[in-house]
Parts: structure tokens; sequence; C-alpha cells
């Protein structure tokens, strides 16, 4: 594919929203020894893209400009480099496009200053295969970890390492494969592992909460909490209750009303671990609706969320406070691809977008309000 010219869509710097994203003709990138080429059929958008945009993650994203964002894509190999042996030209693909030269050392520039002080509690994040996940522990506040260094989904091709390149089985659209990367990966570590319980649904009965269960990572979390037998609360906009009844949820709560903001169960249960997808609900708000050693797995901590995880640590309190950071893992991703292949598991796609019309979709993310996944299609 040297010399071919492909369609991407890219931005310059930093801030600037839709506005700021670029329609351009760049080369198709070259595969390095331990990547693929893929030409891609869909990818997702995360409010992580964004933003990264907005600079919130500066100054270790983007690398360097322009950048073309977005890391979770669906595909078919087209070019395969040297050292690649699971893939060859022509096998439809789920991946992250997600360098992994070298593990680096993630710093959670959020609290890292503040923790410093807590020495005990930083602690190297476990390695191991697939279910060591259920081991992991989130007492981590450095971590080895990849980040989504390159970026490059909004594009007719792109280049993705060996290492988070899954295959993609038939029954599994590329639409339906790029929702679920960063989404799917992140509900799936939120659950099975600090939650306790087992996908097979082999594990004790635990009462779940998820919030904002109709975006991207909550519509998978309410279905795994179902695999795993759980009883499941969700909180969503009124619009969405059905939809969430029908991933599974037992009882819905609108966020909008007095009920759905006191975070209550309506049938009294007290939770055992909550999903926490939205920002803005204080920990007074979560407490009295935990059980006694309930634990809020909360996406995106803030600087409260962070200074509760220390406190709830230092005085050794049996309710906690887990912060989350994704570590994508390969053999998660062939998990929930494949749980999808066995229709335990869907992606809700929102809206599809032509490349031609990437800034709606951005727009759209931007907005907050999608049920499902947002996707683009070259
Ligand atoms: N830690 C990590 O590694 C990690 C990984 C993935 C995502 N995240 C973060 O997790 C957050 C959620 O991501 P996402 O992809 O699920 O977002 P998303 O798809 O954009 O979420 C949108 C949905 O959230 C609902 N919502 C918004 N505020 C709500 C509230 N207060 N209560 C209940 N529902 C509410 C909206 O419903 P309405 O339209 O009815 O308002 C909408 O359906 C983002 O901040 C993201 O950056 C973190």
């Amino acid at each position: 594919m040297a010399g071919k010219i492909m369609h991407a869509v890219q931005y310059d710097s930093y801030d600037g929203g839709a506005a700021a994203l670029k329609h351009v003709e760049v080369p198709v990138p070259t595969p390095k020894k331990d990547e693929v080429l893929l030409k891609l059929e869909a990818a997702s958008i995360n409010p992580v893209d964004w933003k990264i945009q907005k600079g919130m993650l500066r100054p270790l994203l983007p690398t360097k400009f322009p950048f073309i964002p977005t890391t979770d894509v669906g595909g078919e190999v087209v070019e395969v480099g040297s050292n690649v042996k699971s893939f060859k030209a022509g096998d439809k693909v789920v991946a992250m496009l997600n360098t992994l030269v070298g593990q680096i050392l993630f710093i959670c520039l959020i609290f890292a200053t503040s923790l410093l002080h807590f020495g005990p509690w930083f602690k190297p994040v476990s390695e191991g295969p697939a279910q060591s996940l259920h081991s992991f522990s989130m007492d981590v506040v450095i971590v080895p970890c990849s980040l989504p260094m390159n970026g490059g989904g909004l594009a007719e091709y792109a280049v993705a390492n060996e290492s988070l390149t899954v295959p993609r089985p038939a029954e599994v659209s590329a639409a339906e494969g790029a929702g679920l990367v960063i989404a799917g990966l992140t509900a799936l570590q939120a659950f099975v592992n600090p939650a306790e319980v087992k996908l097979d649904g082999t594990g004790p009965r635990k009462n779940i909460l998820v919030t904002a269960a109709s975006g991207g990572v909550g519509h998978y979390a309410v279905q795994l909490a179902k695999l795993c037998n759980t009883h499941v609360t969700a909180t969503c906009g009124a619009r969405n209750i059905d939809f969430v009844k029908s991933l599974g949820a037992d009882e819905v709560l609108d966020y909008k009303t007095p009920e759905g903001a006191a975070l209550k169960s309506p049938s009294g249960q007290k939770y055992d671990a909550v999903i926490h997808c939205t920002t803005g609900i204080p920990w007074s708000t979560f407490e009295p609706n935990l059980s006694s050693s309930g634990k809020v797995v909360d996406i995106t901590p803030g600087v409260n969320a962070m200074w509760t995880f220390a406190v709830k640590k230092l005085t050794f309190s049996k309710k906690q406070l887990v912060p989350l950071l994704l570590i994508p893992k390969k053999e998660n991703l062939e998990l929930i691809v494949g749980l999808v292949k066995e229709g335990k598991l869907k992606t809700v796609v929102d809206s599809r977008f032509p490349l031609s019309k990437a800034e709606d979709a951005w727009s759209k993310s931007i907005d907050g309000h999608a049920t499902g996944k947002i996707v683009v299609e070259p």
C-alpha cells in the first residue's frame, strides 16, 4: 500500500470541538513489524477521544499534532508486519489502536501528589492471563499500563498492534466489534474484579447499581451484571427506562427524579457494588445505599473521588471507593467478542455516521446523550 493516499479526519491543536476536525488526504500508514494494516469498516467514539482533544490528558496525549483520533475499530487485515504470526490478509478483526511500545509507567496525575504521602497504597498491578483480572487490585495509583498513543480510527486505513487485535467472527459486525473495545473492556474490568462476581453466574448473588446505564459503558455493564446472576438496579433518563430494562435491569431509576438522584433501590436493596459511569454524585449519596462492605467503582474519578478513595483506605473503612483506569488486555477483548458471538452480550448502536460526517458523530458524543455507542463508518 506504500504511496497510496487515504481520507482521514484529524485535528491540529487542543480544543475546538467538532469544528476543529479537518478532512484530509494522507498516506496510508505502513505497518511496523508487530503491526497489521487494517482497512477500517467501523470506528466507535468514546468520551476519552474528545477529552484528549480538550487537552485533559495533556501532556501525555496526543503525542504529536496533527492527530487522527479514536482507537476502537473493526476492519479487515490488508497487510501484516514481518513478525505478525496470528493474522493474514483478509482476516476480519476488532482492534484497539494502541501501541505497546514497552509498558509505560502511567502516573495518575489527578492525585499522585497527595497520595505520595501514603506510600503503602502504591502497589504494582498484578500481571497475568485474563483470569488474573479477577484478582486485580484497584489499590493502584501508579500502574504499568499502555495508553492509546496512536489513535488513527477516523480514517480509511489504520495500523494496529497485533497485541491488541483479535479475530472477529462472522456473527460480530464491524460496528458491534468497534463499539466493544474501550466501553466493553471497562465494563468487564469494573465488574468482574472489584464487584467480586463471576461471569458464568456461579458467584454469590450480589446487588449491583449501574449509573448511566444507557451509555456506552453502562449498557455493557448491565448486560455483564446479568450474566453474573446479580440483581441490577440502574439509572438512566426517562426516555431510556424501557431500553435499560430490555438489557436485563431488574429495576430502573430516572436520574432526574428525587428517588433517582438519591439512588434508592425501589425494592430496598443495599448495593454490594456500584458501577459508576457518570459524574457529579457525591460519596454522601452513595454511602447510605451501600451494603456493609459495598464498593463504588468510579470510572471517571475526579479529585473528590480520589480523596474519598484515600480516606476510606486510611480509615480501613469496609465501604470503599475504587477508582478505575482501563488496562486493555487482548484476552479480555477476545472474551467479550466471544460473548457477542454467543449472543450473550450485544452492542447497541446509538447512531452511525459516514466518515464524511465524522464531526457530527463527534458533536453527538460531546453532547453526552448517546444510547449505546456512536459509530463512524468509512
Ligand atoms: N476509567 C476508564 O478507563 C474509562 C473507560 C471508559 C469510559 N470512561 C469514562 O466513563 C464515562 C462514561 O463513558 P460512556 O462511554 O458510557 O459515556 P456516554 O456513552 O457518553 O454516556 C452517555 C449516557 O449517559 C447518560 N447519563 C448522563 N448523565 C447521567 C446521570 N447523571 N445519570 C444517569 N445517566 C446519565 C445519558 O443519558 P441521558 O441522555 O438521558 O442524559 C447517556 O445515555 C465518561 O466520562 C468516560 O470518559 C472511563
